[in-house]
């Protein structure tokens, strides 16, 4: 994060707060809004990819989460260090689909 020329917090400003005790349709609609915030890292991972630039999704914000919520004004979801990266990656192998899908008929 200190590293990269821009780092983008994504923030959900609807989130509950962590003390509240969810009724159902509150959690559902929570984990509908964490797939969906998901989603967008993801494009936006993907535009960032296409323009050129490299990316990094963060998650692990835990040392600061309060602060950087206060701060955003919501719940922090991720960082998304963007720069242009120093080394090109290529594709890790992947893992066999036979190994990491379970088909129950
Ligand atoms: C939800 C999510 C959270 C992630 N959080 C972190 C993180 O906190 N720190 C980090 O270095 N990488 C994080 N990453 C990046 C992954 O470690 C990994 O580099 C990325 O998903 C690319 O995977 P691949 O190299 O297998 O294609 C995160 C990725 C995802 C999807």
């Amino acid at each position: 994060m200190r590293q990269a020329p821009v780092v983008i917090f994504v923030v959900n400003e609807i989130a509950a707060s962590f003390d509240k005790i969810l009724t159902m349709d509150e959690r559902v609609s929570e984990i509908c809004n964490a797939q969906s915030i998901g989603a967008a890292i993801e494009n936006m991972t993907l535009t960032a990819t296409e323009l050129g630039l490299g990316s990094l999704w963060i998650c692990d914000t835990f040392f600061a989460q309060k602060e950087l919520s206060e701060w955003l004004n919501g719940e922090l979801y991720a960082a998304l260090a963007v720069g242009y990266a120093e080394e090109k990656t290529c594709a890790r192998p992947r893992k066999k689909p036979e190994n990491t899908i379970e088909w129950r008929l």
